[in-house]
């Protein structure tokens, strides 16, 4: 077969990403071919970032291209990723491309934990993170990014003031904490959480962002209510530990984004303090709260298991400190790192296979 542009889309044709169940040509992957003497370059945009199966896509590919075009060539595969969106530009946060929101049902899971790792572990993948801290009566997000105290700046912008966020890790952030001190928060209630969470998703300058993330309060509360009529929410990620009365909440948690009248995408749910390794006997697991019991909810209601994060010391103290445990080398970290992997592989397998999520109407 003589080798031009259109062969090498046609043996490319032949691959698929494995998530997706589509071919690279077809997805629009393939950027950028340029042939020049026995040397043949392109790009492979892929929709995760740092996606794990970015070898074995190159390995695919070149597989195909030489079954059509011999071994005589050199194959130059940039493999290059660009995070996908099915948001509308209009008329709300037109550069955020996709807004997680992270839910439990049961209070003192780890959502804000598991939030703020996640946050900090996708922009260390190379991803454009904000987090909102949408808990008003119990902001935990400044003290977790050590940022307790800070003031956001406030600029005007064609007569309308905005809030410039806070960015710590490589993460933007809003909280109500940044806004008022810190005792002072648990009267923000009711309405006036509901008017302080809808500023902090339109009056602050988020800028591009791949992944805006929002920290919920426990329950299933009016918070959630706004923030399905205020944004059209990508997904939610559903934090829970394994013993039943956690998971009974989480079921309702979970049920709640699929009513059809919210109709929320579940992404998938974790599981936290799944188990308890004691440093001194590293292959043992030890299921103080009962063993794989955000699994099987997941099951139940098939959806994604995204991963389980241990019970350990330092995740608790990092939180503390405003240090997140996923900066620290070891098990904790990579157990962070393979969990931001599937979230933001569940986000590009929904926008590649759902609708986009509308926003919720207030009906009178
Ligand atoms: N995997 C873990 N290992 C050890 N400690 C953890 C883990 N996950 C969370 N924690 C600790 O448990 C406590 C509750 O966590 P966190 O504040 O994240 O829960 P939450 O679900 O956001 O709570 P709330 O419902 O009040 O918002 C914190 O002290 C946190 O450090
Ligand atoms: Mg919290």
């Amino acid at each position: 077969m003589q080798l031009t542009a259109e062969s090498i889309r046609k043996s490319l044709s032949r691959v698929q990403d494995p998530d997706l169940k589509k071919d690279l040509v077809t997805l629009g992957m393939i950027q950028g071919i340029h042939i020049e003497d026995k040397k043949v370059s392109f790009k492979v945009v892929l929709t995760t970032p740092a996606c794990p199966l970015k070898e074995v896509i190159k390995n695919n590919c070149i597989e195909a291209l030489q079954e059509d075009h011999g071994k005589g060539w050199d194959w130059d595969i940039t493999m290059t990723s660009q995070v996908t969106t099915v948001r509308d530009a209009a008329p709300i946060l037109p550069e955020v491309k996709n807004i997680i929101a992270i839910a439990s049902g049961k209070g003192g899971v780890g959502k804000s934990t598991t939030a703020v790792n996640l946050a900090v572990a996708l922009a260390e993948l190379g991803a454009k993170v904000g987090l909102v801290d949408a808990d008003i009566s119990g902001p935990s997000i400044p003290t977790m990014f050590n940022v307790e105290g800070e003031q956001p700046t406030v600029k005007k912008v064609k007569d309308k003031n905005i809030i410039v966020p806070i960015t710590q890790y490589g993460v933007k952030l809003m909280s109500i904490g940044f806004l008022t001190p810190s005792d002072s928060a648990v009267v923000w209630r009711g309405p006036m959480a509901s008017s302080a969470l809808r500023q902090f998703i339109s009056d602050v300058e988020w800028g591009e962002l791949d992944y805006l993330l929002i920290d919920l309060p426990p329950g299933t509360s009016d918070i959630h209510l706004t923030m399905v009529q205020t944004v059209p929410v990508t997904g939610a990620v559903i934090v829970t530990t394994p013993q039943k009365v956690a998971l009974a909440d989480a079921n309702k948690g979970l049920s709640m984004f699929r009513q059809p009248q919210i109709n929320v995408p579940v992404l998938g749910v974790v599981e936290n303090m799944a188990y308890f390794t004691p440093a001194e006997l590293p292959e043992n697991k030890y299921y103080i709260f009962g063993k794989e019991g955000g699994k099987k909810l997941a099951e139940k209601y098939a959806v994604p298991f995204l991963g389980e994060i241990p019970i350990v010391q330092s995740i608790r103290e990092s939180g503390d400190t405003g240090y997140p445990a996923v900066l620290k080398n070891g098990q904790t970290k990579d157990a962070y790192m393979e969990l931001a992997e599937s979230v933001a592989r569940q986000v590009a397998i929904r926008n590649a296979s759902i609708e986009k999520t509308s926003i919720v109407e207030v009906k009178a």
